[in-house]
């Protein structure tokens, strides 16, 4: 409802990495069984999904997967190590290494669509489907893991133009068809995590990524959240990529980003830092972001960024009451 633009009686709330590694009953079900293994797995990734509803009782659940998961059901082989990340082991650094990606498929996406459509039949809120961006997904491909200021893909992006648009134009429909297999199972919306756009400047973002990203949004017909981080500079563009929501980071408070895209459904943006903060400055910090929400068409409270490891469940099971009752 809130996606629509109207504001339904009860301000929704739901948080990114809900599912993971701040829940025991997380570190019990994930117990010897590698990331990407449990995202294959549907009964295990549909559970996981569950989990966070069960115990906070939040508006949504977040699809337990990885954006990294479309890449290993196209064949490329990529591991995501405890403590690291994503690693992959063969980056992309040159048009042929581009070209003989090109031809990858995924050939089967069956457990993304079982384990999506188990957890739609367990639950009574809706289920928000993901995937990567094109350019956060090309960013790892080029690095092989995580980086700060993602050099090594953004100078291939300028010394290769057209293999750097063959390789986004893939990412672009591996992200979608991750999308659509989460559709197919019943979920319910979609975001587009684009984790690293915040590097480039406003020109590269238009002429190098933000095409690709619409292209990925396209796939599907279910209402569309884009999120980034450190990407105050690229709100607008990042909105013109056909979406109903974005969700804004901690950086930038809600009532600006409102003035800024009248149109947008709000999503965000509680500082995770305020999580390990003490409750009184906690709760003071939430005020503020719902009050600043109020000039957004409509407002789904959630975290700028994913919730840390380290955070305590019960803070997160009583900001749910809170928002509940603002
Ligand atoms: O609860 C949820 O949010 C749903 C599941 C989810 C995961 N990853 C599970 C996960 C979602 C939506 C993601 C998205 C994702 N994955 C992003 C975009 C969001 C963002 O944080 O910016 C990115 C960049 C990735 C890539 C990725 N996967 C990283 C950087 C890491 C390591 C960081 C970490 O927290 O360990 C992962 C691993 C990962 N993805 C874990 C989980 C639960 C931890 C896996 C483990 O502990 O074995």
């Amino acid at each position: 409802m809130a996606l629509s633009g109207s504001r339904p009686e009860r301000l929704p709330v739901w948080f990114m990495r809900q599912a993971g590694r701040s829940l025991p009953e997380y570190r019990k079900a994930r117990q010897g069984v590698a990331m990407l293994d449990a995202c294959l797995t549907p009964e295990l990734a549909a559970e996981l999904t569950c989990q966070p509803v069960w115990r906070h009782g939040v508006d949504a659940a977040v699809f337990f997967s990885d954006i990294m998961v479309p890449l290993a059901l196209a064949g490329v082989d990529v591991t995501i190590e405890p403590g690291i990340g994503p690693v992959i082991a063969h980056p992309v650094r040159s048009a042929d290494d581009v070209a003989a990606l090109a031809s990858r498929r995924i050939t089967d996406g069956s457990a993304i669509t079982a384990a999506v459509r188990m957890a739609v039949a367990e639950l009574d809120v809706p289920i928000i489907g993901f995937a990567g961006a094109p350019f956060t997904l090309a960013a790892y491909l080029v690095e092989g893991r995580g980086s700060r200021d993602h050099l090594a893909a953004r100078s291939f992006m300028h010394a290769e133009p057209a293999a750097w648009d063959c390789l986004l134009t893939w990412c672009a429909r591996i992200s979608g068809e991750f999308l659509r297999l989460q559709a197919a199972g019943g979920a319910a919306a979609v975001q587009l995590f684009d984790s690293w756009a915040g590097v480039l400047s406003l020109q590269d973002y238009m002429a190098h990524a933000a095409p690709y990203s619409r292209l990925a949004l396209q796939a599907v017909d279910v209402p569309r959240i884009h999120f980034g981080t450190g990407t105050g500079h690229l709100l607008e563009a990042m909105f013109e990529c056909g979406c109903q929501a974005l969700s804004i980071d901690y950086r930038t408070p809600l009532n600006e980003a409102a003035r800024r895209v009248p149109g947008a459904v709000l999503q965000g943006n509680i500082d995770p830092a305020f999580l390990a903060a003490g409750w009184s400055a906690l709760e003071a910090h939430t005020r503020d972001v719902v009050a600043r929400g109020r000039n957004a068409p409509a407002h789904i409270v959630g975290l700028g960024h994913g919730v840390p490891p380290q955070t305590d469940p019960a803070v997160l099971t009583d900001l749910v009451s809170l928002i509940h009752e603002l």
